[in-house]
């Protein structure tokens, strides 16, 4: 019989290990994202067009790449963050598989625009389908903007599977609440525009500004602290509950995370106040050493696994108790002690959001506002968003 195996072309191999991380909009922006922070923005904008699935674009303040960094970037296990073996067993990045870039340019068309800290001038790199990079000098800031068109438009059988622009949207938002909720030192901003709907979102501050600005359905006597060298963050009273667990924000190390033995233990936390079948609103971020944590299960990097998976489920019950003024329990005091700094930073939080037939100089009439405008940092300035035909309506949070 004839041989049957073969050994895949190049490019079909990687469009289906790109699939491992991209799935749809909300997953470019995810790791374009991370790789801001990762890169230490101080400020990230990010512009979504018909859901993400026309356009996404990120730009950060960061470190930015150097010409050579910039092309290298977009191969496959290319990455700056991990280098040894030993690199793996703690990681400090949110990245350090060296597959994001790589993956969505197999995908889509990509143009990342980038200047290294301190260097004379910049340079543009263009990547569609995964064929070969093409660079050109550029003048742009420093820091770095990667836009990404017209996702998967060479992989039918995925795009097939995108939802509606709104829906795409509602989970890119998700995306971006998880980022900016966790990242005090950093300025987020959002926008969107479909020919259905419009969003805006600018936040910065402390944790509870940063509550405020995106859910600015919930008063800020909702919210109570917790605090603790292990678990801190805000969690809301038993009163605000949800049918899902849409709204437990849980991170490690400031890393958004999936894990249910974390969301048992912040229910059990609220014990029998809360509803059978009800879930509470809870941003929880658990600091825990590198190495007691790994982060390398799954390509998307939301699964983690604990040494001591009965540490952290009690160290979260405790916080949780602590904070809704409960009696904690026989549980190690070790956690219950430290109060930690939630640094404020910048305390300002912008938001607004509207539906485009309010607003009829947007998008549905003016798509080339969005597509057209330079890559800008909006670093909390509301006429920044005007200028880029968005208006907005500026709310100053309640919170102190
Ligand atoms: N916004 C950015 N600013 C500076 N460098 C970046 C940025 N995005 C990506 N890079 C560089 O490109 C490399 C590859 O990125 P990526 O494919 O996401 O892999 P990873 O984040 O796992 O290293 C990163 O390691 C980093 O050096
Ligand atoms: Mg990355």
């Amino acid at each position: 019989m004839a041989d049957r195996i073969r050994i895949l072309e190049a490019s079909l191999a990687a469009k289906i290990a790109a699939g491992e991380v991209v799935d749809r909009p909300a997953s470019v922006v995810k790791e374009l994202i991370e790789n801001s922070i990762d890169a230490g923005a101080k400020s990230i904008a990010v512009f979504i067009v018909e859901g993400g699935k026309r356009m996404i674009r990120v730009v950060d303040d960061g470190v930015g790449m150097s010409r050579s960094d910039a092309q290298a970037a977009f191969q496959r296990h290319a990455t700056s963050k991990v280098s040894c073996e030993e690199d793996l067993e703690r990681i400090e990045t949110l990245g350090f598989r060296g597959e994001a870039l790589a993956s969505i340019s197999a995908v889509s068309r990509v143009r990342l625009r980038t200047k290294e800290c301190g260097a004379l001038t910049g340079v543009s790199v263009i990547v569609e389908g995964g064929g070969e990079a093409r660079l050109d000098d550029d003048g742009v800031p420093e820091g770095a903007s990667v836009e990404v068109k017209d996702i998967f438009y060479n992989l039918p059988a995925r795009l097939k599977f995108l939802r509606s622009a709104d829906s795409e949207y509602g989970r890119v938002l998700d995306v971006f609440k998880k980022a900016a909720l966790i990242n005090p030192g950093i300025s987020f901003s959002l926008m969107h525009g479909s020919s259905s709907s419009r969003g805006i979102y600018v936040v910065s501050g402390t944790l509870a500004e940063r509550v405020a600005g995106l859910f600015p359905e919930y008063k800020a006597t909702d919210f109570t602290e917790a605090r603790s060298p292990v678990v801190n963050g805000l969690i809301a009273s038993h009163e605000v509950s949800f049918s899902t667990t849409k709204c437990l924000y849980v991170y490690v190390n400031k890393r958004p995370v999936k894990d249910r033995s974390i969301n048992s233990a912040i229910l059990d936390g609220y014990g029998t106040i809360l509803d059978r079948g009800r879930y509470p609103f809870a941003v929880l971020n658990i600091t825990i050493a590198p190495e007691d944590v790994d982060v390398n299960i799954h390509p998307a990097k939301t699964e983690v696994r604990f040494k001591s998976q009965r540490y952290v489920y009690d160290a979260v019950k405790a916080a949780v108790r602590r904070a809704l003024g409960m009696e904690v329990g026989a549980v190690s005091q070790a956690w219950q002690t430290r109060p930690v700094d939630l640094r404020p930073v910048n305390p300002v939080v912008y938001y607004s959001e509207g539906k485009a037939d309010q607003q009829k100089n947007f998008y549905a009439n003016e798509p080339v506002a969005v597509y057209g405008a330079e890559p800008r940092l909006f670093q909390g300035d509301v006429a920044d968003t005007a200028d880029a035909g968005f208006s907005t309506d500026v709310k100053t949070p309640e919170l102190a």
